[in-house]
């Protein structure tokens, strides 16, 4: 069977980093395969509300930064949309700057936990008024101090959010994570010139003394929009997808390795590190699958592709079984019930507990009507298993893949007919 060879957009974790940390740099910065969805265009027009001079040319934005100080208080609430990251990463900024803004979002947003982002904050001095643990929240930008923080929660988010009021605040800011998680702002700020260190899981930042140096960055493509096309040829024997410069991040990998302990055959080519970021081409080939057993350390290192693996699980032999997965039920939505939910419809055989789920395979998914619940990520996991049945699913929301993944359901019946 011939290979199918895909692009996937720029990974939207690193475009929401470059675009913030472009906007405190010193000069402009200039960034490319900004990726298109809706999730990347809050954290811009939030920053343009903020007072923030962007140019956009294509995929490229040109980001005129002057520091913090330059932000300016907005003339409404910042809406943030269905953006998590936006939402925490600019709390964060906010916190000691010299700007008062509410922030906001959309129902599913403003259902989800921020008491483990403003809680470290406020410890840190920041004034932040949150009610019941949900958006909307103010943030009345004010002096910070440093300190050690030590995170009950993997959460790049979180993470993320501290150090970057940590640029700000007097004295070293220290986060401390129960698991290493994404490292995309590290990396960033490093190349940016900011005073950062990290060994492992601990991460330390000081106040910055100059300004950050503007970043000329490419953006590689989103691993977690690649993995539904790694899932879809893992699951189909001899099926293969080679998805072209895709990022390598080794924070971000994780599901490659679980295909590849399930029996799927992964080839990367054309590695290069990069100057922030590696990436490569990874060709997936599909083979008869077995079941694994994944724990919470393992769901950390794959937060967003554990969608796609469930579907995966259902054509593998034996018992998957995932635990430790509890994030997964505030994440844009309770992921592991939509996706149990979807699934099971399908015919698959899902147990759900109240931290992970056992999957048992291999089930041929017969067609339904299945919804994603809003959510990009189960509107694009419960397709590909779509794939599996003999004839159309049909999903109700499936214009959520939008958030990070414009033009995913053209591709996938370029997948579907080259197999
Ligand atoms: C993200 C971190 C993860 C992930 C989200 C993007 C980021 O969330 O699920 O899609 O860009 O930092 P948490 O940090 O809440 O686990």
């Amino acid at each position: 069977m011939p290979t199918v060879d895909i692009r996937v957009p720029g990974d939207k974790s690193i475009a929401h980093r470059a675009l913030i940390l472009g906007a405190l740099a010193d000069g402009e910065s200039v960034i490319d395969e900004v990726p298109a969805g809706q999730d990347v265009l809050s954290t811009e027009s939030c920053l343009q509300d903020l007072g923030v001079g962007i140019d956009r040319t294509g995929n490229t934005r040109r980001v005129h930064g002057a520091g913090l100080k330059a932000w300016r208080t907005p003339a409404h609430p910042l809406d943030c949309r269905n953006s998590g990251t936006t939402m925490r990463l600019l709390t964060g900024v906010l916190a000691g700057s010299g700007v008062t803004a509410t922030l906001t979002g959309d129902a599913s947003l403003c259902r989800r936990p921020m008491a483990r982002v403003v809680d470290p904050l406020r410890a840190m001095g920041a004034r932040i008024e949150l009610r019941n643990g949900t958006p909307p929240l103010r943030v009345e930008g004010t002096p910070l101090s440093g300190g050690r923080h030590r995170l009950p929660v993997p959460s790049a988010q979180v993470k993320s959010a501290l150090l970057l009021a940590g640029l700000s605040a007097t004295g070293e800011t220290v986060v401390e994570e129960p698991v290493e998680t994404r490292d995309h702002t590290e990396r960033l700020l490093r190349a940016m010139g900011a005073p950062l260190s990290a060994t492992g899981t601990v991460v330390r930042v000081e106040a910055l003394r100059g300004g950050l140096r503007p970043l000329r960055l490419a953006i590689p493509g989103d691993f977690s929009s690649a993995a539904f096309w790694f899932g879809a040829a893992a699951m189909r024997p001899r099926s293969s997808v080679r998805v072209i410069d895709v990022g390598l991040n080794p924070t971000r990998t994780a599901f490659l390795w679980m295909l590849r302990a399930m029996g799927a055959d992964i080839l990367v080519e054309a590695a290069k590190e990069g100057a922030v970021e590696p990436s490569g081409d990874v060709t997936v080939t599909g083979a008869p699958l077995q079941a694994i057993a994944i724990d919470g350390r393992q769901v950390a290192a794959a937060i967003d592709e554990i969608p796609i693996l469930m579907v995966v699980a259902t054509q593998a032999e034996g018992t998957t079984s995932i635990k430790g997965a509890g994030e997964l039920r505030v994440k844009e939505s309770d992921r592991l019930r939509a996706m149990a939910d979807g699934l099971r419809r399908m015919g698959a055989r899902v147990e759900e507990f109240p931290d992970g789920v056992r999957i048992e395979g291999p089930t041929r998914l017969r067609p339904a009507t299945i919804d994603a619940f809003g959510d990009h990520r189960v509107a694009m996991a419960l397709a590909v298993a779509g794939l599996n049945a003999q004839s159309p699913t049909q999903i109700v929301g499936a214009e959520s893949a939008d958030v990070s993944y414009p033009g995913f359901f053209a591709q996938l019946e370029r997948v579907a007919s080259a197999s």
